[in-house]
């Protein structure tokens, strides 16, 4: 018998993209492997017992409400390897900011079929991994456009449109961006749904937006295919003036962008879901420190450097 297997996945960023997304445009996001969520399954006496470290909740699935992500997630994970009955301890345990903008939710559903497949030995690819990812992210958001299991699930960068094969693309030249924590956590389920009523009312103002975004999303791509990476903070300024638009933004947000530009970030967007959660600020070499410490200074919860390779 196997005494414990562990798994784990990444947090990840939309580098461009967000909410218009959802309405079919594409967008660039990228996984952020210094936050992670890990899931560890052990032996358990009697059924399924998942417990998460981060909210102290231990619950037996078989009592669980069907819609709980945790319980959610393993349930189809056996249903899919077509097992009946389960005797085992989940422990999840996640770096990944909670309602952040980072794929918290994304990110432990995949550590947890990961870990699940890896207890039943069972090979799983990651187009199933972001299937069944993509089923609880429909109970975090109600209508997902599936990037944040895509992105984490295949774990590279992705060029991604809902409904269409996932695109990789390639990085001539190495960036770095800043991620910032408001510190303030906000609800995706909320943001999506405010826009989708933003988008009732006004259908041609909020789709000819959509439509610049996803026309920001194609430029930033070819700039990060041809290594024109001076192009992106520019670009970056510009989504976030679109999101500033469609009403996701907020004045912490706006406060630690202005912080970021003054500092010397060449751009800077807010990421995910919005109205609160992470920025993401564009850098050269020269600035990397100096934009980091004045958002620490200014009041960000946490502040990561990664690069985009
Ligand atoms: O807030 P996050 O990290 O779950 O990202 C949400 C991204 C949205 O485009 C706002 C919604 C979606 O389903 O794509």
């Amino acid at each position: 018998m196997r005494e414990r297997v562990s798994a784990s996945a990444p947090g990840k960023i939309i580098l461009f993209g967000e909410h218009a997304v959802v309405y079919g445009r594409p967008a660039i996001a990228v996984p952020v492997s210094h936050v992670q969520a890990t899931a560890t399954i052990t032996p358990h006496e009697h059924g399924v017992i998942i417990r998460s470290i981060n909210t102290g909740e231990s619950i037996a699935i078989e009592a669980a409400d069907p819609d709980h992500p945790l319980a959610a997630i393993t349930r189809l994970t056996l249903a899919a390897f077509n097992i009946r009955s389960a005797d085992l301890a989940i422990t999840v345990e996640s770096s990944v900011p909670i309602a952040a903008g980072l794929g918290s939710g994304a990110a432990v559903s995949v550590a947890v079929v990961r870990a699940l497949a890896g207890w039943y030995q069972r090979a799983i690819d990651a187009e199933t991994v972001s299937r069944l990812a993509y089923e609880v992210e429909r109970l975090h958001h109600g209508t997902p456009s599936g990037i944040d299991n895509t992105v984490i699930a295949y774990h590279r960068p992705v060029y991604f449109v809902r409904g269409q094969p996932i695109q990789t693309f390639s990085v001539a030249r190495p960036f770095s961006v800043v991620i910032a924590n408001t510190g303030r956590p906000s609800l995706t389920k909320i943001a999506v749904g405010d826009v989708r009523r933003g988008w009732e009312a006004q259908r041609e103002r909020y789709e000819a937006w959509f439509d610049q975004i996803g026309a920001i999303v194609q430029q930033a791509r070819s700039a990060i295919e041809s290594g024109a990476v001076e192009q992106l903070g520019p670009l970056m300024d510009q989504n976030q003036a679109l999101l500033r638009n469609i009403d996701v933004s907020s004045p912490e947000l706006e406060h630690l962008i202005a912080v970021a530009k003054r500092a010397g970030a060449a751009g800077a967007k807010l990421v995910g879901g919005g109205r609160g959660g992470n920025l993401i600020a564009m850098i050269d070499a020269s600035h990397r420190d100096t934009v980091a410490a004045a958002l620490q200074a200014a009041g960000a919860t946490q502040v990561i450097i990664t690069t985009v390779q």
